[in-house]
Protein backbone atom coordinates (compact mmCIF):
# COMPACT_ATOMS: atom_id res chain seq x y z
CA UNK A 1 0.00 0.00 0.00
CA UNK A 2 1.40 3.53 -0.60
CA UNK A 3 2.25 5.97 1.93
CA UNK A 4 0.12 9.05 1.82
CA UNK A 5 1.25 11.98 3.86
CA UNK A 6 -1.84 14.51 4.91
CA UNK A 7 -1.23 17.82 5.71
CA UNK A 8 -3.58 21.02 6.33
CA UNK A 9 -6.47 18.35 7.18
CA UNK A 10 -7.94 20.00 10.12
CA UNK A 11 -8.81 23.15 7.78
CA UNK A 12 -11.78 23.69 5.94
CA UNK A 13 -10.85 21.83 3.09
CA UNK A 14 -8.33 19.41 4.46
CA UNK A 15 -11.36 18.76 6.62
CA UNK A 16 -13.85 18.27 3.65
CA UNK A 17 -10.91 15.84 1.33
CA UNK A 18 -11.11 13.76 5.24
CA UNK A 19 -15.01 13.47 5.19
CA UNK A 20 -15.01 12.74 1.50
CA UNK A 21 -12.20 9.81 1.73
CA UNK A 22 -14.12 8.61 4.62
CA UNK A 23 -17.10 8.81 3.29
CA UNK A 24 -16.17 6.75 0.26
CA UNK A 25 -13.67 4.88 2.00
CA UNK A 26 -10.35 5.82 0.56
CA UNK A 27 -8.45 5.36 3.54
CA UNK A 28 -9.28 1.37 2.99
CA UNK A 29 -6.48 1.19 0.17
CA UNK A 30 -3.94 3.22 1.66
CA UNK A 31 -1.35 3.83 4.78
CA UNK A 32 -2.06 7.36 5.92
CA UNK A 33 0.26 9.34 8.03
CA UNK A 34 -1.23 12.94 9.62
CA UNK A 35 1.11 15.70 9.93
CA UNK A 36 0.93 18.43 12.22
CA UNK A 37 3.08 21.97 11.63
CA UNK A 38 2.10 22.19 15.73
CA UNK A 39 0.76 19.48 17.64
CA UNK A 40 3.22 16.08 16.69
CA UNK A 41 3.40 13.63 19.12
CA UNK A 42 -0.44 13.58 19.50
CA UNK A 43 -2.85 10.81 18.82
CA UNK A 44 -4.46 11.28 15.79
CA UNK A 45 -8.39 12.04 16.14
CA UNK A 46 -10.32 9.92 13.82
CA UNK A 47 -10.95 6.41 15.74
CA UNK A 48 -12.87 4.29 13.06
CA UNK A 49 -9.12 4.89 10.57
CA UNK A 50 -7.55 1.02 11.04
CA UNK A 51 -4.22 2.97 12.23
CA UNK A 52 -6.03 5.03 14.55
CA UNK A 53 -3.69 4.63 17.47
CA UNK A 54 -1.20 6.98 15.20
CA UNK A 55 0.85 9.39 16.13
CA UNK A 56 0.63 12.89 14.62
CA UNK A 57 4.42 13.32 12.91
CA UNK A 58 5.92 16.68 12.46
CA UNK A 59 4.81 18.49 8.90
CA UNK A 60 8.64 20.12 8.94
CA UNK A 61 10.65 16.75 9.45
CA UNK A 62 11.99 16.11 6.19
CA UNK A 63 12.89 12.54 6.63
CA UNK A 64 9.91 11.66 6.93
CA UNK A 65 8.59 13.47 4.41
CA UNK A 66 10.71 12.22 2.09
CA UNK A 67 9.60 8.63 3.38
CA UNK A 68 6.51 8.99 1.25
CA UNK A 69 4.98 7.68 -1.80
CA UNK A 70 2.07 10.67 -2.08
CA UNK A 71 1.97 13.87 -0.43
CA UNK A 72 -1.37 15.74 -0.41
CA UNK A 73 -1.75 19.18 1.32
CA UNK A 74 -4.30 21.58 2.11
CA UNK A 75 -2.25 23.75 4.56
CA UNK A 76 -1.67 26.83 2.34
CA UNK A 77 0.76 28.23 -0.16
CA UNK A 78 3.33 29.71 2.84
CA UNK A 79 3.82 25.73 3.90
CA UNK A 80 4.02 25.12 0.45
CA UNK A 81 6.94 27.19 -0.35
CA UNK A 82 8.71 26.33 2.29
CA UNK A 83 8.34 22.58 2.21
CA UNK A 84 8.21 21.38 -1.79
CA UNK A 85 11.36 22.63 -3.34
CA UNK A 86 13.40 22.03 -0.81
CA UNK A 87 11.93 18.32 -0.67
CA UNK A 88 12.68 18.20 -4.84
CA UNK A 89 15.68 19.58 -4.17
CA UNK A 90 17.60 16.73 -1.79
CA UNK A 91 16.30 14.00 -4.13
CA UNK A 92 12.33 13.52 -2.99
CA UNK A 93 10.52 11.55 -6.35
CA UNK A 94 7.00 11.45 -4.96
CA UNK A 95 3.67 12.55 -6.15
CA UNK A 96 2.80 15.97 -4.79
CA UNK A 97 -0.87 17.15 -4.72
CA UNK A 98 -1.89 20.43 -3.27
CA UNK A 99 -4.66 22.51 -2.89
CA UNK A 100 -3.12 26.22 -2.55
CA UNK A 101 -2.49 28.00 -5.71
CA UNK A 102 1.21 28.93 -5.65
CA UNK A 103 2.47 25.65 -8.07
CA UNK A 104 -0.61 26.31 -10.26
CA UNK A 105 1.55 28.57 -12.64
CA UNK A 106 4.70 26.52 -12.65
CA UNK A 107 5.66 24.99 -16.20
CA UNK A 108 6.04 21.59 -15.17
CA UNK A 109 2.64 21.16 -12.82
CA UNK A 110 -0.67 20.35 -13.87
CA UNK A 111 -3.93 21.84 -12.46
CA UNK A 112 -6.25 18.61 -11.72
CA UNK A 113 -10.29 18.55 -13.11
CA UNK A 114 -10.10 14.77 -14.48
CA UNK A 115 -13.73 14.50 -15.20
CA UNK A 116 -12.47 17.44 -17.62
CA UNK A 117 -9.14 16.87 -18.26
CA UNK A 118 -8.51 13.28 -17.59
CA UNK A 119 -6.39 12.61 -20.90
CA UNK A 120 -3.88 15.52 -19.89
CA UNK A 121 -3.24 14.09 -16.31
CA UNK A 122 -2.62 10.81 -18.18
CA UNK A 123 -0.52 11.98 -20.50
CA UNK A 124 1.43 14.01 -17.90
CA UNK A 125 1.58 11.51 -15.79
CA UNK A 126 3.34 8.90 -18.35
CA UNK A 127 5.56 11.56 -19.08
CA UNK A 128 6.85 11.77 -15.34
CA UNK A 129 5.31 14.69 -13.58
CA UNK A 130 4.56 14.43 -10.40
CA UNK A 131 3.12 17.44 -8.95
CA UNK A 132 -0.75 18.17 -9.42
CA UNK A 133 -2.37 20.94 -7.90
CA UNK A 134 -5.96 21.60 -7.55
CA UNK A 135 -7.75 24.45 -9.45
CA UNK A 136 -9.46 27.91 -8.54
CA UNK A 137 -12.61 27.08 -7.01
CA UNK A 138 -14.46 28.89 -9.81
CA UNK A 139 -12.82 27.87 -12.29
CA UNK A 140 -13.39 24.27 -11.65
CA UNK A 141 -16.86 24.91 -10.97
CA UNK A 142 -17.04 26.75 -14.16
CA UNK A 143 -15.20 23.90 -16.44
CA UNK A 144 -17.14 21.33 -14.58
CA UNK A 145 -20.58 22.77 -15.91
CA UNK A 146 -19.24 24.00 -19.37
CA UNK A 147 -16.80 21.35 -20.12
CA UNK A 148 -19.39 20.09 -22.69
CA UNK A 149 -19.35 23.07 -24.91
CA UNK A 150 -15.18 23.63 -24.22
CA UNK A 151 -14.91 19.70 -25.66
CA UNK A 152 -17.09 21.65 -28.81
CA UNK A 153 -14.98 23.59 -29.18
CA UNK A 154 -18.17 26.18 -29.34
CA UNK A 155 -16.96 29.10 -26.92
CA UNK A 156 -15.24 32.26 -28.59
CA UNK A 157 -15.32 33.93 -25.13
CA UNK A 158 -16.74 34.17 -21.68
CA UNK A 159 -17.75 36.86 -18.92
CA UNK A 160 -18.41 35.65 -15.52
CA UNK A 161 -20.14 37.53 -12.39
CA UNK A 162 -19.19 35.62 -9.88
CA UNK A 163 -21.11 35.74 -6.12
CA UNK A 164 -18.54 34.36 -3.82
CA UNK A 165 -19.29 32.91 -0.31
CA UNK A 166 -17.56 34.19 2.77
CA UNK A 167 -15.89 30.39 3.18
CA UNK A 168 -13.67 31.06 0.18
CA UNK A 169 -11.81 33.84 1.70
CA UNK A 170 -10.68 31.14 4.68
CA UNK A 171 -12.63 29.71 7.82
CA UNK A 172 -11.79 33.34 9.98
CA UNK A 173 -13.69 35.21 7.06
CA UNK A 174 -16.54 32.83 7.45
CA UNK A 175 -16.58 33.27 10.89
CA UNK A 176 -16.33 37.11 10.80
CA UNK A 177 -19.28 37.55 8.90
CA UNK A 178 -21.11 35.00 11.58
CA UNK A 179 -20.27 37.63 14.19
CA UNK A 180 -21.25 40.42 11.65
CA UNK A 181 -24.50 38.94 11.98
CA UNK A 182 -24.70 38.30 15.42
CA UNK A 183 -23.59 42.43 15.90
CA UNK A 184 -26.26 43.17 14.03
CA UNK A 185 -28.87 41.06 15.11
CA UNK A 186 -28.15 42.27 18.61
CA UNK A 187 -28.47 45.95 17.70
CA UNK A 188 -32.24 45.69 16.51
CA UNK A 189 -33.60 42.14 18.32
CA UNK A 190 -36.00 44.45 20.59
CA UNK A 191 -37.61 46.32 17.27
CA UNK A 192 -38.33 43.57 14.48
CA UNK A 193 -40.75 42.06 16.55
CA UNK A 194 -42.81 45.53 16.74
CA UNK A 195 -45.10 45.68 14.31
CA UNK A 196 -45.53 50.02 14.83
CA UNK A 197 -41.61 50.25 14.41
CA UNK A 198 -41.14 52.24 10.32
CA UNK A 199 -38.67 49.68 8.61
CA UNK A 200 -36.83 52.59 7.71
CA UNK A 201 -35.70 53.21 11.12
CA UNK A 202 -34.63 49.74 10.96
CA UNK A 203 -32.53 49.96 8.33
CA UNK A 204 -30.96 53.09 9.26
CA UNK A 205 -29.88 51.46 12.97
CA UNK A 206 -28.36 48.70 11.32
CA UNK A 207 -26.70 50.97 8.73
CA UNK A 208 -25.88 53.71 11.81
CA UNK A 209 -24.50 49.78 13.42
CA UNK A 210 -22.12 48.71 10.26
CA UNK A 211 -20.55 52.15 10.34
CA UNK A 212 -19.46 51.77 14.07
CA UNK A 213 -16.00 51.39 15.07
CA UNK A 214 -16.66 48.35 17.14
CA UNK A 215 -18.18 46.59 14.08
CA UNK A 216 -16.37 43.27 13.86
CA UNK A 217 -14.41 44.07 10.13
CA UNK A 218 -10.72 42.86 11.15
CA UNK A 219 -10.48 40.20 8.18
CA UNK A 220 -13.05 41.89 5.32
CA UNK A 221 -12.13 45.43 6.83
CA UNK A 222 -15.70 46.36 5.43
CA UNK A 223 -19.04 45.28 6.41
CA UNK A 224 -20.20 41.90 4.13
CA UNK A 225 -23.06 41.61 5.66
CA UNK A 226 -26.27 43.72 3.83
CA UNK A 227 -23.75 44.63 1.37
CA UNK A 228 -21.16 43.13 -0.93
CA UNK A 229 -17.64 43.52 -1.89
CA UNK A 230 -16.90 43.45 -5.68
CA UNK A 231 -12.83 43.00 -5.07
CA UNK A 232 -11.17 39.17 -4.39
CA UNK A 233 -7.36 38.97 -4.24
CA UNK A 234 -4.66 41.34 -5.16
CA UNK A 235 -4.65 44.06 -8.00
CA UNK A 236 -2.93 42.92 -11.10
CA UNK A 237 -1.41 45.27 -13.05
CA UNK A 238 -4.35 45.41 -16.14
CA UNK A 239 -6.78 46.37 -13.85
CA UNK A 240 -8.06 42.78 -13.04
CA UNK A 241 -7.79 41.25 -9.49
CA UNK A 242 -5.83 38.07 -9.37
CA UNK A 243 -9.34 36.05 -9.07
CA UNK A 244 -10.00 37.22 -12.09
CA UNK A 245 -7.04 37.16 -13.99
CA UNK A 246 -7.11 33.54 -12.67
CA UNK A 247 -10.45 32.70 -15.14
CA UNK A 248 -8.35 32.75 -18.29
CA UNK A 249 -5.18 31.59 -17.35
CA UNK A 250 -6.35 28.12 -15.32
CA UNK A 251 -9.20 27.33 -17.80
CA UNK A 252 -6.62 27.06 -20.35
CA UNK A 253 -3.90 25.83 -18.13
CA UNK A 254 -6.20 23.11 -17.43
CA UNK A 255 -7.80 22.53 -21.28
CA UNK A 256 -4.09 22.73 -22.20
CA UNK A 257 -6.02 24.86 -25.18
CA UNK A 258 -3.73 25.83 -28.12
CA UNK A 259 -5.58 29.15 -29.03
CA UNK A 260 -6.22 30.98 -25.93
CA UNK A 261 -9.80 31.23 -24.86
CA UNK A 262 -10.44 34.50 -23.75
CA UNK A 263 -12.36 34.52 -20.03
CA UNK A 264 -13.03 37.38 -18.10
CA UNK A 265 -15.10 39.02 -15.53
CA UNK A 266 -15.91 40.54 -12.16
CA UNK A 267 -15.50 38.26 -8.87
CA UNK A 268 -17.61 39.89 -6.26
CA UNK A 269 -17.63 38.24 -2.61
CA UNK A 270 -21.52 38.02 -1.19
CA UNK A 271 -22.91 37.29 2.67
CA UNK A 272 -23.11 33.70 2.06
CA UNK A 273 -21.30 31.12 4.03
CA UNK A 274 -20.87 28.31 1.65
CA UNK A 275 -20.85 27.17 -2.03
CA UNK A 276 -20.11 30.04 -5.35
CA UNK A 277 -23.00 31.12 -7.43
CA UNK A 278 -21.53 32.81 -11.04
CA UNK A 279 -23.59 34.81 -14.18
CA UNK A 280 -21.94 33.60 -17.67
CA UNK A 281 -22.36 35.90 -20.71
CA UNK A 282 -21.07 33.47 -23.43
CA UNK A 283 -20.51 33.97 -26.97
CA UNK A 284 -20.87 31.06 -28.76
CA UNK A 285 -19.03 30.17 -32.70
CA UNK A 286 -22.35 29.41 -34.02
CA UNK A 287 -25.75 30.25 -33.42
CA UNK A 288 -27.24 26.71 -31.69
CA UNK A 289 -30.50 26.36 -30.19
CA UNK A 290 -31.39 26.34 -26.38
CA UNK A 291 -32.42 22.32 -26.60
CA UNK A 292 -28.81 21.99 -28.57
CA UNK A 293 -26.76 24.09 -26.00
CA UNK A 294 -28.22 21.91 -22.92
CA UNK A 295 -28.01 18.69 -24.12
CA UNK A 296 -24.28 19.40 -24.95
CA UNK A 297 -23.75 20.83 -21.01
CA UNK A 298 -25.90 18.02 -19.91
CA UNK A 299 -24.16 14.91 -21.65
CA UNK A 300 -20.59 16.24 -20.14
CA UNK A 301 -20.76 14.30 -16.53
CA UNK A 302 -23.10 13.04 -14.46
CA UNK A 303 -23.34 16.02 -11.85
CA UNK A 304 -24.22 18.60 -14.12
CA UNK A 305 -27.95 19.74 -13.66
CA UNK A 306 -30.23 21.80 -15.74
CA UNK A 307 -32.58 23.51 -13.69
CA UNK A 308 -35.00 24.76 -16.17
CA UNK A 309 -35.87 28.75 -16.74
CA UNK A 310 -38.79 29.48 -14.65
CA UNK A 311 -39.29 31.02 -11.16
CA UNK A 312 -39.94 27.63 -8.63
CA UNK A 313 -37.53 25.62 -10.31
CA UNK A 314 -34.79 28.55 -10.07
CA UNK A 315 -35.62 29.45 -7.01
CA UNK A 316 -35.48 26.01 -5.56
CA UNK A 317 -32.68 24.36 -7.43
CA UNK A 318 -30.50 27.07 -8.42
CA UNK A 319 -28.78 28.25 -5.02
CA UNK A 320 -26.18 28.01 -2.88
CA UNK A 321 -28.50 27.36 -0.19
CA UNK A 322 -29.60 24.19 -2.26
CA UNK A 323 -26.73 22.94 -3.15
CA UNK A 324 -24.14 23.46 -0.17
CA UNK A 325 -23.02 20.23 1.02
CA UNK A 326 -23.98 19.06 -2.43
CA UNK A 327 -21.92 17.52 -5.67
CA UNK A 328 -24.52 18.69 -7.76
CA UNK A 329 -23.82 21.29 -9.96
CA UNK A 330 -26.70 23.29 -10.74
CA UNK A 331 -27.09 25.29 -13.95
CA UNK A 332 -29.93 27.33 -14.71
CA UNK A 333 -31.55 30.79 -16.69
CA UNK A 334 -29.91 29.98 -19.98
CA UNK A 335 -31.82 32.06 -22.58
CA UNK A 336 -30.59 33.78 -25.55
CA UNK A 337 -29.44 37.35 -25.53
CA UNK A 338 -31.35 40.24 -27.21
CA UNK A 339 -27.79 41.58 -27.73
CA UNK A 340 -26.16 38.79 -30.16
CA UNK A 341 -27.97 35.62 -31.75
CA UNK A 342 -24.59 33.71 -30.94
CA UNK A 343 -24.69 34.96 -26.78
CA UNK A 344 -26.30 33.59 -24.29
CA UNK A 345 -26.14 33.54 -20.50
CA UNK A 346 -26.47 30.92 -17.91
CA UNK A 347 -26.27 30.88 -13.69
CA UNK A 348 -24.60 27.91 -11.96
CA UNK A 349 -24.01 27.14 -8.39
CA UNK A 350 -21.68 24.73 -6.71
CA UNK A 351 -19.94 23.98 -3.54
CA UNK A 352 -16.67 25.65 -3.90
CA UNK A 353 -15.72 23.28 -0.66
CA UNK A 354 -16.39 20.04 -2.84
CA UNK A 355 -15.78 20.71 -6.69
CA UNK A 356 -14.00 23.77 -5.69
CA UNK A 357 -11.32 22.31 -3.76
CA UNK A 358 -11.30 18.59 -2.39
CA UNK A 359 -13.19 16.37 -5.12
CA UNK A 360 -10.58 17.06 -7.05
CA UNK A 361 -7.94 16.20 -5.09
CA UNK A 362 -9.16 13.22 -3.69
CA UNK A 363 -10.02 11.70 -7.04
CA UNK A 364 -6.09 12.52 -7.81
CA UNK A 365 -5.22 10.51 -5.39
CA UNK A 366 -7.23 7.73 -6.30
CA UNK A 367 -6.28 8.04 -9.44
CA UNK A 368 -2.74 7.50 -8.74
CA UNK A 369 -3.84 4.65 -6.33
N1 LIG B 1 -10.22 32.22 -4.21
C1 LIG B 1 -11.46 31.66 -3.85
C2 LIG B 1 -12.28 32.64 -3.06
C3 LIG B 1 -11.29 30.42 -3.02
O1 LIG B 1 -11.70 33.62 -2.57
O2 LIG B 1 -13.47 32.47 -2.94
C4 LIG B 1 -11.47 29.18 -3.82
O3 LIG B 1 -10.30 28.84 -4.57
Amino acid sequence: MKDVGFIGWRGMVGSVLINRMMKKRDFDNINAIFFTTSQYGKSIPFTDLKNKNMKLQDAYNFEILSQLDIIITCQGSNYTNKIYYKLRKIGWKGYWIDAASILRTLKNTIIVLDPVNFKLIEQKLNMGIKTFVGGNCTVSLMLMTLAGLFYNNLIEWIFVSTYQAASGAGAKFMQELVFQMKYIYKSISHLINDSSTNILDIEKKISNKMNSTNFPKNNFKVPLINSLIPWIDKKMDNGQTKEEWKGQFETNKILNANKIIPVDGICVRIATLRSHSQSFTIKLKKNLSINNIENIINSHNKWVKIISNDFNSTINYLTPSFVSGKLDLPIGRIKKLNIDKNCFSMFSVGDQLLWGAAEPLRRMLKLLI
